[in-house]
């Protein structure tokens, strides 16, 4: 498995592959259906947002409706000759803080019939390099308490549990677990 830059031509794998993913499992707070409607309605814009590292990008809409200024951000592809996960890397230049409406510096998710190959575990090892490459000392991540896949990929890259909290209300509610993998 390596990670890949998304192209236009990986369009319509990459929306079947979104497709089965919401298929699967209600991913709240991945917000996939918006993920799929910007890649649908302007597909150049939404190649040209995978590597956004200067944060030049749209302002980015909460699932409360208000706005927040998009921050730097890589997003890569996990390919093993074909789509079979996604990883999103986002920073604040020049500190390790984030906004409290941003859940965590790296997300991922990897399709169903992927999983259990180490796929995630892997493309989050590569992203630290990318956060690394950033001056980060650390970076912060977070999971519903009770997904423990998630957090078996945490822990696989040294990370260490650091709270239980609420969800920012811009979020929705509920509590979200915070972990931190030092660089
Ligand atoms: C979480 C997710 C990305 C894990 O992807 P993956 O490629 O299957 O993870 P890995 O194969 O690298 O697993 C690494 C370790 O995590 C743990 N793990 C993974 N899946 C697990 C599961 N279903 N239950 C318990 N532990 C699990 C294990 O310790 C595993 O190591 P092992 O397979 O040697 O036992 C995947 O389940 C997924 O896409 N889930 C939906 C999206 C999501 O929750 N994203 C994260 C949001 S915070």
């Amino acid at each position: 498995m390596e990670l890949i830059r998304l192209e236009e031509h990986h369009l319509p794998e990459f929306l079947t592959a979104i497709k089965a993913v919401m298929a699967d499992q209600d991913l709240m707070h991945m917000e996939l259906d918006k993920l799929h409607e910007e890649a649908v309605s302007d597909p150049a814009r939404f190649i040209r947002e995978q590597d956004d590292p200067l944060g030049l990008g749209a302002d980015i809409e909460m699932p409360d409706g208000t706005f927040v200024k998009r921050l730097p951000s890589i997003v890569r592809h996990m390919w093993d000759g074909e789509i079979c996960g996604r990883i999103g890397f986002r920073w604040s230049p020049g500190t390790n803080e984030l906004p409290p409406t941003c859940l965590g510096h790296i997300g991922y998710w990897i399709l169903p019939h992927k999983r259990r190959n180490g796929y995630a575990s892997k493309a989050l090892g590569l992203m630290l390099e990318e956060a690394r490459a950033q001056k980060l000392d650390y970076v912060e991540l977070t999971t519903d308490p009770d997904n423990f896949a998630s957090q078996g990929v945490i822990k696989a890259n040294g990370g260490i549990f650091i709270e239980q909290k609420p969800i920012p209300k811009e979020h929705g509610t509920g509590d979200l677990t915070y972990w931190r993998i030092k660089l």
